[in-house]
């Protein structure tokens, strides 16, 4: 059953904005590399779900870089996707391509430790169904939990891939699930509410003038999931932030705190 719709007053996430690109991708690494530190510390490993799109490549390349490329324990470090095109993992499109081309091939992760979907061995619904028992196994005994989930914004307040009035939006009974959508006229593989909301720390990226409007309507607008997806987005125990530049926080501002 969905939580109480948040109002503006009890909107249970943080948001920080940055004045520009290279300070919010700063303080992403910030963020990405304590949360990860801290998981290996104290739990010998950290999972973390890397989002798509093109807003993270540029925190991604960051990561690889000497300054924080050494800060992180990446031979503790295992790293999922929260949605994924269903395409082969060498397709530009590729979220995994993405992230491994910016990423993971230029830092010592161990390949073993680099879960993505494997989407060349079956149906977008036996891929999606296989994601989520190689998630369940991982976390295995307990429930799954993500140290941290990486997320973005669609200017139709899409977010991973759940787009607005899909049937996934209600799947209560999983937490991860394929759905073709017309928009982008292909099959998408997708974190369902549930998990993402599990998880100890929710981040999402935003930037740009583009985005400012659907980052309002999602804040502030009144609870409508269906229309605004990312409306669903509210982890309980864990935590919600929003990581803005200045253009994509215009319209909210005077709800923020600077970066
Ligand atoms: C994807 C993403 C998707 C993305 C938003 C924003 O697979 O495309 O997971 O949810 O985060 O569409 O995309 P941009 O960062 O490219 O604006």
């Amino acid at each position: 059953m969905t939580s109480a719709p948040p109002q503006l007053g009890d909107w249970p996430g943080e948001i920080i904005v940055a004045a520009d690109g290279d300070t919010r991708n700063r303080r992403a690494a910030q963020l990405f590399a304590s949360i990860v530190s801290r998981a290996a510390a104290d739990r010998g490993r950290a999972m973390v779900a890397l989002s798509g799109g093109n807003t993270p490549r540029a925190l991604y390349r960051l990561l690889a870089q000497p300054e924080w490329r050494d800060r992180i324990p990446w031979d503790k470090l295992h790293v999922f996707w929260s949605d994924e095109r269903y395409l082969p993992p060498t397709d530009p499109q590729s979220n995994f391509r993405v992230a491994d081309e910016a990423l993971l091939s230029r830092v010592p992760i161990p390949s073993k430790n680099i879960h993505r979907f494997l989407t060349e061995q079956g149906t977008a619904e036996e891929v999606a169904s296989d994601y989520e028992q190689a998630i369940r196994d991982a976390f295995d005994p307990e429930p799954p939990r993500f140290d941290l989930v990486l997320l973005g914004l669609g200017s139709n307040a899409h977010t991973a891939s759940l787009f607005p009035f899909s049937d996934v939006l209600r799947m209560r009974e999983r937490l991860v699930a394929a759905d073709f959508i017309e928009e982008v006229n292909g099959e998408r593989l997708t974190f369902l509410p549930a998990l993402i909301n599990s998880a100890q720390n929710v981040l999402f990226l935003v930037n740009g003038a583009e985005k400012s409007e659907v980052v309002r309507d999602v804040i502030s607008s009144p609870y409508e999931p269906e229309r605004l997806p990312a409306q669903l987005i509210r982890p309980h125990p864990g935590s919600l932030t929003w990581l803005l530049d200045a253009p994509a926080a215009r319209l909210v501002a005077d709800i923020s705190q600077s970066a």
